[in-house]
């Protein structure tokens, strides 16, 4: 024995369908906000930065290590890798050529390019040191 599904039963069952569907989206938005991706707090891998070729002397190279970026500069005296995050507050600290100095924008924190030890300002600790490693002539940064 076959039911025959009428035009209204068809109507009510899409339209629950539909209103499902929509509320599984708002639960799935809802949960991807309170329980967003986490990104590690250090790359659990080398992570490459650039050719050696291409970073001159007094140059400076950002990139994505984690949760917070790494920083390379090519200083007179070699490489140097830090976690480009200030020991004060979190912000992201720069590079300066023309001042010799790692900078904080956040409070004027200054550190040394050479050790990542703290100048001046409030940061508590120096930079972390990264380790660089060279591999066929690419810059590659790691914890
Ligand atoms: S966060 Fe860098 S000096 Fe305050």
């Amino acid at each position: 024995m076959t039911r025959k599904l009428s035009r209204r039963d068809f109507l009510k069952a899409l339209n629950r369908f539909l209103a499902a569907s929509g509320l599984a989206g708002i639960l799935g938005t809802m949960v991807a906000y309170f329980y967003p991706p986490v990104l590690e707090e250090e790359s659990s891998v080398p992570v490459s930065v650039v050719h050696i070729s291409e970073l001159g002397i007094d140059d400076s190279r950002k990139v994505a290590f984690g949760r917070y970026p790494g920083l390379v500069i090519n200083t007179a005296e070699g490489l140097r890798a830090y976690k480009a995050v200030c020991t004060h507050f979190a912000c992201i600290v720069s590079w300066n050529p023309d001042s010799g100095m790692i900078e904080c924008p956040c409070h004027a924190g200054f550190f040394n390019p050479l050790d990542g030890s703290v100048i001046s300002g409030p940061p508590p600790a120096p930079l972390r040191v990264l380790v660089i490693e060279i591999i066929d002539d690419w810059i590659f940064i790691k914890s």
